[in-house]
C-alpha cells in the first residue's frame, strides 16, 4: 500500500478503531489453549475490543492463524488484518541452543543463520513478529533470564543482537522485536522484575549499545522493559522512550509494552490507577499495550477529555499500520503456507543440521586433564547422569518446540557405538528429585514425571548399577545439570550449584573411578568448584536444543573439537556475582598473588577472580599466539593502525580458536575498565598451520561516554592484548595523539 493510502485509511478510522490497533489481546481469547506468559486476571476484554484489537500473541499454526484472521477481518469494519506475534526465542520447531549458548560460539554468522531458520519456520506457521532477540546485558548469574541473553560483554552482546535481527528479518514477511528496553538485565540482586539501579554512565556505555545495534540493523519493533530506570518504570519513562529511543537512537518502528506492564505501573507505586497508567504510557510513547487492557479501557476517555492529544494516538496507530504494510499484510493477510507445507518446512534436515553445528560450536570445554577427551575408541566408557536419556534439552522459552523431536545423548551414543566406541549407558533417574525450590508453572507436571521416575528403591538400584559399572570402566561421562525450569523468566536463584543429589552422585562415582568427564546442562553460569575438582574434564553443554545429543557425541568422540568460549564468567562462588571481566580498577587493587596487604579490595573468604573467566574455553588442540605487532605506536583520529598476531595450531588435531582483541584506556577523565573486548575472529587451523590475524584500531573504538553526554576519546596511553580469553596475553602499548 502507498503511504498516501495508508494515511487515508488512518483518516477513515473511528476513535475506537484507532485505539483497537494499539490493543494486543492474548491469543487465548481467540483460541483456547494458546500460550500465556503472564497473568490474565486483570484483563477482561469486551466483544467490541476483541473485534478491533490490532494484534495478538501466543498462537501459531498456518491453518489456525488463517482461520482466526479470516473471521477477524470479516468482522473488522475496515477489514484491517491482525498481527500475530510470538516468542520465537531460539527456534520455532527446530530448537537451537539457548541464546547464551549461541553467544558462546562467538560466531555471529551462525547466530544469523539460526535466526533466519527460526523466522522461516515461524513464518510458515503464520507468525509475523518474534519477541527476540533479548539484547539485555546480563552480568548476574542469579537472574534466570541470563539464559536468553548474549552474556556480560557489551561488544559481544551488540554483535549477536545485530546478527539475530539480520537473521530474523531475512524473511521479508517477518519482523524482529528487540527487548527489553532498557537494562532489564540488571535487576537488583538478580531477582527478576526487580528495580534497576544504574548510573546514566553505565546505562549508556554498557547497556544501551546492543539495543542500538539492533535498531541500526533495522529491527521493526522494540519492547519496553518491566523495570524502573532512575526510579521511573520504563513503560512510563519519557526520557528513556522518547528522548533516548526515539530521538537519539532514531527508532521509528513500533514500541510495545511487556506483558501487562502498563497496568503494573500501579503496583510499582507510580500511577494510582490504570487510567493514569495508560496516560503515562501513551505520553512516554508506548504504541501497543500488551495484555493489560489499560489502553482499551481508558484511551478513549483520555482523548475525549483532552488529557491525551489525538495526534499522539494517530502517530502510534500510523506506526502499527505501517508495520502491517511493511509485512505486506494488506496484500497478503493470510499465511502463504497451510498445515501441509508448514510440515515440510518445520524441522527440515538442513535446519537440524544447522542446529547441530550451532550446538557443537557453543559447547565450552573448561578443563581437560590428561587429555581425557576426546574419548578413545577402545576404552570402555560409562555414560550416565540424568541427562543421558533426557529428551528435554530445550529452555523454558522453547514453547513451540517438541521434546519428542530431540535426539538424546543415548540415541546418539548408539550410533557412535556402531562406529567402534564402547559405551555403556546407565540411566539414573530425572534431573530433579526434589521440587522444593521450584515454585513455578510447570511444577505440577514435573512432579508427576518425577513421581513416576523417582521411586526411592529404583533410584537406589540404578545408582548401584552405575557404581558397579563405573568400577569396571575406564572412563565415566556424567551428564549433569540444572533443570530447564530452573532458568528463564521468573526463575532467579540464590544457589547456583547443581542440584544437591547430583553433587552427591558425582562424589559417589568419584570414589569408584576418578576418570570423570562432567557434561553440564545449564541456562546460566554455575558455581562448579566441586564439579571441577572431582572431574578430569568439564564441558558446558548449556541447553543445546533439538540436536543436543548428536552434537555432544560428535564432540566427545572427537569428530569435532570444542571451540566455544564463555560469554559470562563462571563464578567461583555465588557471593561474587555480579562478576564480569571488564571491571574497573579500584584505588586499592590487589597487586598480585603475593600481595598480602590487608586494606585491599578483596574477599576474606574467596578469591576475586572467577573460577573460569569470560572468553575462556579449551580445544582438543593447542594454539600459539605470537607477540602482537603494531603497525605504529601512535594513532591519530584520521588514521588506523593495525595490530597483528600469527596464530599457529601447535597440537595434533584440527581445531578452531576465537582470537580476541582487548583494549584498556590507561588514564582518562572517567575511569575505564581494565580490559574491554573490541573485536574477535574465529579461525580454523590444521596441525602445524599458521595464519596471520589483523585487527584495525581506530580512534572511534576508543570512545567512551563522557560527563558531557558525548562519546569521546581522550589522548594518552592505551594497552592492547590479543589473546584467547579475557585473561592472559602480553599487552603492547600505543598512544592516541
Ligand atoms: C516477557 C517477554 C515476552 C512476553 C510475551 C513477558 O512476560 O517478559 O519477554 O516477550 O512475556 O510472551
Amino acid at each position: 500500500m502507498q503511504e498516501s493510502d495508508l494515511r487515508q485509511l488512518l483518516s477513515q478510522l473511528s476513535l475506537d478503531e484507532k485505539i483497537g490497533q494499539l490493543v494486543q489481546i492474548p491469543g487465548t481469547y481467540y483460541q483456547s489453549g494458546s500460550v500465556l506468559t503472564g497473568n490474565l486476571s486483570d484483563s477482561t476484554y469486551t466483544a467490541a475490543q476483541l473485534k478491533l484489537a490490532g494484534s495478538t500473541l501466543g498462537i501459531w499454526g498456518a491453518d489456525t492463524i488463517r482461520s482466526i484472521q479470516k473471521q477477524y477481518m470479516q468482522r473488522h469494519p475496515h477489514h484491517i488484518p491482525m498481527l500475530f506475534m510470538l516468542d520465537v526465542v531460539h527456534g520455532m520447531r527446530t530448537i537451537f541452543p539457548a541464546p547464551l549458548a549461541q553467544a558462546a560460539s562467538f560466531h555471529p554468522e551462525l547466530v544469523c543463520q539460526g535466526a533466519s531458520i527460526a523466522a522461516q519456520e515461524a513464518s510458515a506457521c503464520g507468525i509475523h513478529v518474534s519477541f527476540a532477540p533479548m539484547a539485555d546485558l546480563a552480568r548476574d548469574a542469579r537472574w534466570g533470564r541470563v539464559m536468553e541473553s548474549y552474556g556480560e560483554d557489551p561488544y559481544l552482546n551488540g554483535i549477536m543482537t545485530e546478527a539475530a535481527v539480520d537473521g530474523f528479518q531475512s524473511t521479508p514477511s517477518f519482523v524482529s522485536c528487540i527487548k527489553h528496553f532498557a537494562a532489564y538485565g540488571a535487576p537488583t540482586a538478580g531477582r527478576d522484575y526487580q528495580n534497576v539501579e544504574l548510573s546514566e554512565h553505565s546505562l549508556r556505555e554498557f547497556y544501551l549499545p546492543a539495543y542500538s545495534k539492533g535498531i541500526k540493523a533495522g529491527a521493526g519493533m522494540v519492547m519496553a522493559s518491566f523495570n524502573t530506570i532512575e526510579g521511573i518504570p520504563a513503560t512510563g519513562n519519557r526520557w528513556l522512550l522518547r528522548d533516548i529511543l526515539r530521538k537519539e537512537m532514531g527508532f521509528e518502528g513500533v514500541l510495545i509494552s511487556d506483558w501487562g506492564a502498563i497496568h503494573e505501573m500501579v503496583a510499582h507505586g507510580f500511577c494510582e490507577d490504570d487510567r493514569t497508567a495508560a496516560k503515562y504510557a501513551m505520553k512516554a510513547g508506548i504504541d501497543i499495550d500488551m495484555a493489560s487492557n489499560a489502553y482499551g479501557n481508558h484511551l478513549k476517555d483520555l482523548i475525549e477529555s483532552g488529557e491525551i492529544e489525538e495526534l499522539l494516538l494517530d502517530q502510534a496507530v500510523y506506526r502499527v499500520l505501517s508495520l502491517k504494510n511493511r509485512l505486506g499484510l494488506f496484500e497478503q493477510p493470510y499465511p502463504v503456507s497451510d498445515s501441509h507445507t508448514q510440515a515440510h518446512i518445520l524441522l527440515k534436515k538442513e535446519h537440524r543440521q544447522t542446529a547441530r553445528v550451532v550446538a557443537e560450536e557453543s559447547f565450552v570445554l573448561l578443563k581437560n586433564k590428561d587429555s581425557i577427551l576426546p574419548l578413545r575408541k577402545s576404552s570402555k566408557t560409562v555414560l550416565t547422569g540424568p541427562y543421558v536419556n533426557a529428551p528435554d534439552m530445550h529452555s523454558s522459552w522453547a514453547i513451540t518446540g517438541d521434546r519428542r523431536d530431540s535426539v538424546t545423548v543415548l540415541n546418539a551414543a548408539e550410533n557412535a557405538c556402531t562406529e567402534g566406541f564402547s559405551f555403556l549407558p546407565v540411566p539414573v533417574g530425572p534431573v530433579l528429585r526434589d521440587l522444593s525450590g521450584l515454585h513455578r508453572p510447570g511444577k505440577d507436571e514435573l512432579s508427576q514425571d518425577i513421581e513416576a521416575l523417582s521411586d526411592p528403591d529404583s533410584l537406589k538400584a540404578m545408582e548401584k548399577e552405575v557404581l558397579s559399572a563405573v568400577r569396571e570402566a575406564e572412563n565415566v561421562v556424567l551428564f549433569l545439570g540444572e533443570h530447564r525450569l530452573q532458568s528463564g523468566e521468573a526463575a532467579s536463584r540464590t544457589d547456583i550449584r547443581l542440584p544437591e543429589w547430583q553433587i552427591e552422585f558425582l562424589r559417589s562415582v568419584h570414589e569408584q573411578n576418578s576418570r570423570i568427564v562432567s557434561v553440564i546442562f545449564t541456562g546460566r553460569p554455575l558455581d562448579l568448584r566441586e564439579v571441577s575438582e572431582l572431574s578430569k574434564a568439564v564441558l558446558i553443554a548449556w541447553l543445546p536444543g533439538t540436536e543436543g545429543g548428536p552434537a555432544l557425541m560428535n564432540l566427545l568422540t572427537g569428530k569435532c573439537s570444542p571451540s566455544g568460549k564463555l560469554p559470562m564468567s563462571m563464578p567461583y562462588h555465588v557471593g561474587q556475582v555480579p562478576i564480569f571481566y571488564s571491571q574497573y580498577a579500584t584505588g586499592r587493587p590487589v597487586t598480585g598473588p603475593n600481595d598480602d596487604t590487608f586494606y585491599r579490595s578483596r574477599y576474606l573468604d574467596c578469591p576475586n577472580d572467577p573460577l573460569y573467566p569470560f572468553g575462556y574455553g579449551l580445544s582438543y588442540t593447542t594454539f600459539q599466539i605470537s607477540d602482537v605487532q603494531l603497525s605504529a605506536s601512535t594513532l591519530t583520529c584520521d588514521r588506523t593502525i593495525t595490530a597483528a598476531v600469527t596464530v599457529t595450531n601447535t597440537g595434533q588435531t584440527k581445531g578452531s580458536e576465537v582470537i580476541q582483541l582487548y583494549i584498556q584506556d590507561v588514564t582518562a577523565s572517567v575511569v575505564r575498565p581494565l580490559r574491554e573486548l573490541k573485536g574477535f575472529t574465529r579461525l580454523s587451523l590444521t596441525p602445524g598451520e599458521s595464519r596471520q590475524i589483523h585487527f584495525s584500531i581506530t580512534e572511534e573504538m576508543l570512545r567512551f561516554h563522557s560527563p558531557s553526554g558525548a562519546f569521546i576519546s581522550e589522548k594518552g596511553l592505551f594497552r592492547l592484548w590479543i589473546s584467547n580469553s579475557s585473561i592472559g596475553g602480553d599487552p603492547v602499548e600505543f598512544q592516541l595523539l
